[in-house]
Formats: structure tokens, C-alpha cells, sequence
């Protein structure tokens, strides 16, 4: 087996990377830091963005190559998207991207130091309608405060989804984090952000017509170690 992948997808999955492989992993992000991940690129970037699950990619691709001056660490939990995004990372030859597979919540808790990040993005992430498998979903409030405590004062969490329940046990998860303020207060979410760089699965549902739900959390100043 090659990299720990069912060798019946194996078959099917090209490996070589074309250009600079940008994979790392949990342990060189332990070891170097976020920023080290970069040095051989990129010294003192602009800004520090995290994409959690990041699927097929577009937007990570998309925003990579529109902000040169930042960097962007896209975690995904799927060894194949990781593998297949490392790719296209390669062809783009992006400097400012780095992959690492894992989960993001894990990434966020244990490896991602208090006030270090200016934007985080959690892009539809997936919904699990069953209520019993609700607990799997990434948006939970100990997520949300990792969040809050690994973004700068003035850094955003952007969240979407497409999924009405779990829309609103989001939009009750922010709104009960007082490390955040909602930057579209008074409204809970928008239904559309002008401007915005769409995700893959972004112009799927709306293309199906979907409700689409956008949440912007602003960090506050307020001391972490006060909540
Ligand atoms: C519904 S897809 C959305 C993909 C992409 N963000 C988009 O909007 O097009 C959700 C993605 O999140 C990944 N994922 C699920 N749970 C995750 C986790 N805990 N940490 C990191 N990635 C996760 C899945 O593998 C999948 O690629």
C-alpha cells in the first residue's frame, strides 16, 4: 500500500506530483510552526489563512492565486483529496499553499498557537442530518473557541452551508462564543456575499437551487483567558 490508501482506489490515482510536492503533515507543523511551513517561499506574509476541508479545492486555488503576499494551509481529512489537490497545487505552482492531512479540528486545537491566524474558512462542511450523528459536525462551541482563540483581534471565521438545520445550530454556536462579534449582525447569516470566491460545492447547490447560508465572525479584543 502506498501511503496508507486502499490499494483498490491505488489503481486508479495517479501519485507523482507535478512540480513541488506542497504536502506536510501534522508533525512538521508541530515542529516548524505555521510560518515555517513557508520560510523557503515566503517570508513575513501578508496574512495567515486556514482552510478546513477543503474538497475539490477551487476556492483554496482560487484565493491562493489572487493574495500572492499570503499563505494558505488547506487541511482536508481525505487522503485522496489531499493527494489529488497536491496536484493541481503543483501544476498552479503556488508558492503561498501548503496541504496538510488531518482533521481540522485537531489541527486547530492542538498545533495552531493562540493569535496566529487572520482568517479561517469552513466551507460547507458536511451537514450530518441524522440528529444522532450531529456530534460529528466540525462546527461545535469548543470548535468555534479554538477558532476565536487561534485568530488575531480583528481576525474572521467565514462558515457556509447549505444545510438549514445545521445553519442554525451554527448561527446559536456563534452567537453564544463572546470572543466573536457577527460581522452581519443583524442578521444571523446572508444568503449571498457579493464578491465572494465560490467553492466547488458552493456552485453546485446553487445550481440546484439550494439555500446557501453565510456566516462572518469577527475576533474581538477581548483576552481569551477572560472566557
Ligand atoms: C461537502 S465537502 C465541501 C468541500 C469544499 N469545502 C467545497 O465547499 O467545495 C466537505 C469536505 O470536508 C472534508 N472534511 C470532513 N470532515 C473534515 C474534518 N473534520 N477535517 C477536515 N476536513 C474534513 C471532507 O473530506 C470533504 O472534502
Amino acid at each position: 500500500m502506498v501511503g496508507g490508501a486502499d490499494p483498490r482506489m491505488a489503481r486508479s490515482l495517479k501519485y507523482e506530483i507535478p512540480g513541488t510536492d506542497r504536502r506536510s503533515d501534522a508533525l512538521e507543523l508541530a515542529e516548524i510552526g505555521f510560518d515555517g511551513l513557508f520560510s523557503t517561499d515566503l517570508d513575513s506574509p501578508e496574512e495567515r489563512v486556514l482552510e478546513i476541508g477543503f474538497g475539490r479545492g477551487e476556492f483554496l486555488l482560487e484565493m491562493a492565486a489572487k493574495r500572492p503576499r499570503s499563505v494558505f494551509l488547506g487541511i482536508e481529512i481525505s487522503f485522496k483529496r489531499v493527494l489529488k489537490m497536491a496536484r493541481k497545487v503543483g501544476r498552479a505552482e503556488l508558492l503561498n499553499v501548503r496541504l496538510i492531512e488531518a482533521r481540522g479540528e485537531v489541527v486547530l486545537s492542538d498545533l495552531i498557537p493562540p493569535s496566529s491566524l487572520d482568517e479561517i474558512w469552513v466551507n460547507f462542511s458536511d451537514p450530518w442530518p441524522k440528529d444522532r450523528h450531529a456530534r460529528r459536525r466540525v462546527i461545535q462551541p469548543e470548535f468555534v473557541k479554538n477558532a476565536a482563540k487561534s485568530l488575531v483581534a480583528g481576525g474572521f471565521l467565514h462558515i457556509a452551508t447549505d444545510d438549514v438545520p445545521y445553519a442554525h445550530q451554527i448561527a446559536e454556536t456563534l452567537d453564544a462564543e463572546l470572543l466573536f462579534e457577527n460581522a452581519f449582525s443583524p442578521h444571523a447569516w446572508l444568503p449571498e456575499v457579493p464578491g465572494r470566491v465560490q467553492t466547488g460545492y458552493e456552485i453546485d447547490w446553487r445550481a440546484a437551487g439550494r439555500p446557501l447560508h453565510f456566516f462572518a465572525s469577527r475576533r474581538n479584543s477581548v483576552n481569551a483567558s477572560a472566557c
